[in-house]
């Protein structure tokens, strides 16, 4: 078997365990890719940083640029515009694989990415960067490709689905849940992306660009996070029969009122019988609804290393057989112009 080589950017919590896992299940990743997948280099901000034992020492270096440009493969667990931006550019300009998780990037500048690996021919893939574990990309993307696409109701944020289920149930504090859901290591580097919706945004951005074959950028969602949702509010849901849950909407709307796709994120009464209501703690699902197809739901852990990981290494194996029997991602393909619509027509 052939070896690649693969520098992975940023230990943190999912690249962790994305190391922990090409480590230990080493010959099943050879034998389901056809390539004994060797990392050569682990990129971190930090050298002295304490670190789990899952990561060797010997494999770290603070050069990222080496790493982005002197293997196979090259994961990027960064997060954030720079220096991730750059750093994939330079890895996709040196031939590479490239397999992301990082959201903001893809919502910010998805279009340059997905033009630079198609220069290159290139894989440039990215599960890992909606919804965890859940193979809702690889759903839009590829499962979808035979329908029309109506819209994609979801919740795509553990660290809030977590907080509100926590007071709901438990009646916790926002701020105790918050902590725990760090603890837990759901929530971003700055929690703030995850608390005000940015972060469900960018991935309700990626969604309705996958669902409708546009191009929708973070700019494009409405957003409100939950920052306002008081215990109080949450009582009177439930008084109700509701629970609050933020979530993110995208729909194709053409009718008399307006044509095009409106794209937003709010916390939103969902009735307790309805399935978006009985997804609980750090759980994601996402709702699908196609002409042919009707209605498809995804549901499973939306974040945390390893079910992170998971996606990541689903895309690390596609790329690495790619490399080696040939073949290739699919092509983005973004050919509607839809307009995307103002509050006043969602
Ligand atoms: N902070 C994100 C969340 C991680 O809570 O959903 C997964 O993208």
């Amino acid at each position: 078997r052939p070896t690649l080589r693969v520098g992975v950017l940023g230990a943190g919590t999912v690249g962790t365990q994305v190391i922990r896992l090409l480590l230990e299940q080493a010959d099943d990743f050879a034998a389901r890719s056809g390539a004994r997948l060797e990392i050569t280099g682990v990129a971190v901000r930090d050298l002295a940083a304490p670190r789990d034992p899952a990561v060797p020492r010997e494999l770290l270096t603070d050069d990222a640029t080496a790493v982005a440009t002197g293997n196979d493969l090259v994961i990027e667990l960064i997060g954030g515009i720079e220096p991730a931006r750059s750093l994939i550019l330079a890895a996709l300009s040196a031939g590479a694989s490239v397999i992301t998780g990082n959201k903001a990037l893809i919502a910010a500048h998805g279009p340059e990415l997905y033009a630079a690996a198609a220069a290159a021919g290139s894989d440039f893939y990215y599960e890992a960067a909606v919804a965890g574990a859940i193979p809702v990309v690889y759903a839009l993307r590829e499962s979808m490709a035979g329908d029309r696409v109506t819209s994609v109701l979801g919740i795509v944020n553990g660290t809030t689905n977590y907080i509100l289920d926590e007071m709901s149930t438990k009646g916790l504090s926002f701020e105790a849940a918050l902590a725990t859901a760090q603890e837990l290591g759901y929530a971003e580097a700055d929690p703030t992306a995850d608390v005000d919706g940015l972060d469900a945004a960018a991935k309700a951005a990626i969604l309705a660009s996958l669902a409708f074959h546009t191009r929708v950028g973070i700019d494009d969602v409405q957003v409100e996070g939950i920052r306002d949702v008081t215990a109080e509010d949450i009582r009177e849901a439930r008084a109700s029969g509701c629970e609050i849950k933020l979530l993110a909407i995208a729909q194709r709307r053409e009718d008399d009122h307006a044509s095009g796709i409106s794209v937003r994120v709010h916390p939103a009464l969902v009735p307790v019988e309805h399935p978006l209501a009985s997804v609980h703690g750090a759980f994601n699902a996402v709702l699908i609804e196609a002409e042919a197809a009707g209605p498809l739901m995804f549901y499973g852990q939306g974040a945390g290393g390893a079910p992170t990981a998971s996606a990541v290494l689903s895309d690390v194996v596609a790329a690495a057989s790619h490399r080696v029997d040939g073949g290739q991602a699919p092509r983005e393909s973004f050919y509607a112009d839809l307009p995307v619509l103002g509050p006043e027509a969602a």
